[in-house]
């Protein structure tokens, strides 16, 4: 009998910054390389191909990843066989002038190529360098078929592309193009594809996926897709990011009440707290308009966790300004925040505001803020204390094997040690009673 030579498993090492829609365009891109007989590896020096999926959204992530690349340079050097690939924003925003900067590359790729990763690979292996940042106005139907690798029991599934908004700070609308939403069924197939194969918690992604439906594609609107989604048997939680305060609606706040799978965690990046800031980051509503917001989701539900991105220094911010920033961030009391000093981004109208601040300026507003925010959110996570809550296991806990880690609905991470004779496995939920709390987590007890 003919015997048929078996290629060698090839290795891949890739790296990841930036946004969770870069964890999930990396997953599609390890689902295509799995196909092809590749498998991961945590080691550059042994891999065959090596994949660097970049972030342009602040100037700072965008530095790491020249740095990153230049690390590469002696292996290429050693081993001219190894490929290497820059897809995510800065490929999309760089194109050609990537290859001309680092010659040791051979694939640029935006985030609209993922899904073209193994015909981009052939081209590299015949030894030709290829850009491919070409974005499109509708989504290819195999742009998203590919089932993600990941094992485990949470997913995240990409429900829309892209964004209109055009803040006036943003390059995401310049990287990954106008909004698209895919097809409700589409999204409902990959779900249950996933629930099957033993995912327990989805998480919606999408820039703003409460205009989801309505600019291309998608069919039903967002409250409608969450309740189709929380039918789908086998998934316990669902969880969305990233939500814009103008446009979450009744409908939508109203589905926390019924549906049980919901999360109650909402994260709905404000940016700043100034009015006349607002304004001209095209933002769409007034601190006063977010504030009441806010002040009905909590009413409704008081359980609820509200986290938020901040950005300070923007051009022109004042002290004032700044200062209502800190008094929104007293007001609301978020349970956490994600806060960045401005920079500039190319093609963005801000990057040619009037008022640019000096770097301490902009570094000193930033230390001010995460300061009072650290405090805010120790006491939030102390009036967990003595709270039975359920948590959703996801592993041994990191600092000691003993104890079990998990995460609550409202997001935050719980270490817990199991009274004598249980058992948790990841993906179950359980009930535990807090008994501490600190900056980054909880701790609590279950069975007992
Ligand atoms: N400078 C600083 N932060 C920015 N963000 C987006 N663009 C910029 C910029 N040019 C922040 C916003 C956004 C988050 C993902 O990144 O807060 O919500
Ligand atoms: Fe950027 Fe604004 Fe779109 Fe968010 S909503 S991705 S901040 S343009």
């Amino acid at each position: 009998m003919e015997e048929h030579s078996q290629e060698r498993e090839k290795l891949v090492f890739l790296e990841t910054f930036g946004c969770q829609m870069n964890d999930n365009d990396s997953e599609r891109m390890l689902g295509i390389l799995k196909g092809i007989n590749f498998a991961r590896t945590d080691d550059p020096c042994s891999a065959d191909l090596i994949l660097i999926n970049t972030c342009t959204v602040r100037d700072k992530a965008e530095q790491k990843v020249y740095s990153t690349l230049g690390r590469y340079k002696e292996l290429k050097k050693e081993r001219p066989g190894l490929i290497i690939g820059v897809g995510g924003c800065v490929a999309q925003q760089q194109g050609e002038k990537l290859l001309k900067r680092a010659p040791h590359l051979d694939i640029v790729f935006g985030p609209h190529n993922v899904h073209k990763l193994r015909e981009l690979l052939i081209e590299a292996d015949s030894g030709r360098r290829v850009v491919a940042t070409r974005l499109t106005e509708t989504i290819d139907c195999d742009e998203y078929g590919v089932s993600p690798s990941a094992s485990g029991e949470k997913a995240f599934v990409s429900i829309m592309r892209g964004c209109n908004n055009f803040c006036s700070y943003c390059i995401v609308p310049y990287t990954r193009g106008r909004e698209v939403s895919r097809q409700s069924a589409d999204i409902i197939s990959e779900i249950e594809a996933a629930a099957a194969a033993g995912v327990k918690e989805v998480t919606l992604l999408g820039q703003n996926v409460n205009s989801y439906g309505t600019s291309g594609g998608g069919d039903v609107s967002f409250p409608e897709l969450l309740k189709l989604v929380c039918r789908v048997e086998g998934v316990k939680r669902v969880r969305f990011v990233t939500s814009h305060p103008k446009d979450i609606g009744d409908e939508l706040i109203e589905l926390f009440g019924h549906e049980k799978k919901l999360c109650r965690h909402l994260h709905l990046p404000v940016q700043s707290g100034s009015d006349a800031i607002l304004a001209r980051m095209g933002r769409g509503y007034t601190s006063g308009e977010y504030f009441s917001k806010i002040e009905k989701i909590k009413k409704l539900y008081p359980e609820m966790s509200i986290t938020t991105d901040i950005i300070v220094g923007f051009p022109g911010e004042t002290e004032a300004d700044f200062a209502s920033t800190m008094d929104l961030l007293r007001k609301v009391r978020f349970d956490n925040i994600f806060s960045f000093m401005y920079s500039p981004r190319p093609n963005t109208k801000a990057a040619s505001f009037e008022g640019q601040l000096p770097l301490d300026v902009r570094t000193g507003r930033l230390q001010v803020l995460q300061e009072e925010q650290k405090q805010i959110t120790i006491e939030r996570n102390r009036e967990t204390i003595g709270k039975k809550m359920e948590v959703f296991v996801e592993g041994p806990s990191r600092g000691n094997p003993d104890e079990m880690m998990g995460r609550t609905s409202c997001n935050r991470i719980v270490n817990f040690a199991l009274a004598a004779g249980m058992s948790a496995a990841p993906g179950d939920i359980m009930e535990v009673f807090v008994t501490d709390a600190y900056a980054n987590s909880l701790r609590a007890s279950a069975g007992r």
